[in-house]
């Protein structure tokens, strides 16, 4: 990494469930300053030690509330359900102004998941940035890949699309999905989120039917990083 991306922490918010520990483990391998939110700190805590515990006291990751990792972070990055997508960024919001959001919510209305059900904005993320503001750029990532993946050591055969409000908060995000070991694709502009956040309901439905549990996405014909 370079001096200026050793500087960066990292809150994942909602990162004591599944994707969110994925992606922090990842984060926290590479070398990343590591924050753990929660609605509850000591539920954060815990989840930062089981962390710690994966990468064998290498690394650093702590625990607090939501909001006090929004607040500490560079960047942000939302792993919670969908119900709870709209309460979790308004309890933030003021924490995120001037940063980078990077929105991993799926839209998904259980129990028909399988199913693709877009908000009246057209995706989370463009939920997302209806609820921030304009201070806060918005990005969408990692919604097509397992967190069985990411907890794993093997490598990550399937692909990132990276969709954002400007060219260089995605350009940010692409570091990030670098440095959690996965190839990641400038898919364009925020709009472009409904295509990549359906695509979650359409993988889950290709699991169900041929037995997988993380069927992913891939790239092809365009020169992969090497
Ligand atoms: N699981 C995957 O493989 C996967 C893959 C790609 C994308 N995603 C998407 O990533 C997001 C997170 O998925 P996940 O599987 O990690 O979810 P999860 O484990 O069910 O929940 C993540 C965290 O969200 C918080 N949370 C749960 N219910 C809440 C509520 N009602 N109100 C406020 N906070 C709540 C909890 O944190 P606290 O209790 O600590 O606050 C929980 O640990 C989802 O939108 C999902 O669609 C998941």
């Amino acid at each position: 990494m370079d001096q200026d991306t050793l500087l960066l922490t990292v809150a994942v918010l909602g990162g004591t469930g599944k994707e969110g520990k994925g992606l922090a483990y990842r984060w926290a391998k590479a070398g990343y300053q590591v924050l753990i939110g929660s609605r509850t700190p000591e539920k954060a805590i815990t989840a930062a030690g089981e962390i710690i515990e994966l990468l064998e006291g290498l690394g650093s990751v702590v625990g607090m509330s939501n909001q006090e990792a929004a607040q500490h972070a560079n960047i942000a990055v939302l792993s919670v359900p969908y119900a709870a997508h709209r309460a979790t960024l308004e309890s933030v919001k003021d924490s995120l102004q001037g940063k980078l959001l990077i929105d991993v919510t799926v839209p998904l209305v259980p129990p028909k998941v399988s199913k693709v059900q877009m908000p009246p904005a057209g995706s989370a993320a463009q939920e997302a940035k209806e609820i921030v503001g304009d201070g806060v750029e918005v990005v969408a990532a990692f919604q097509t890949v397992s967190y069985e993946l990411l907890l794993g050591e093997a490598a990550v055969a399937c692909d990132v699309l990276v969709t954002g409000t400007s060219k260089n908060a995605r350009k940010e995000a692409l570091k990030l999905v670098e440095a959690a070991g996965l190839v990641g694709w400038d898919a364009g502009p925020i709009e472009n989120s409904v295509v990549v956040e359906g695509l979650t309901s359409v993988l889950i439905n290709i699991n169900k039917q041929y037995g997988s549990t993380h069927a992913g996405i891939r790239i092809t014909s365009v020169d992969r990083p090497a």
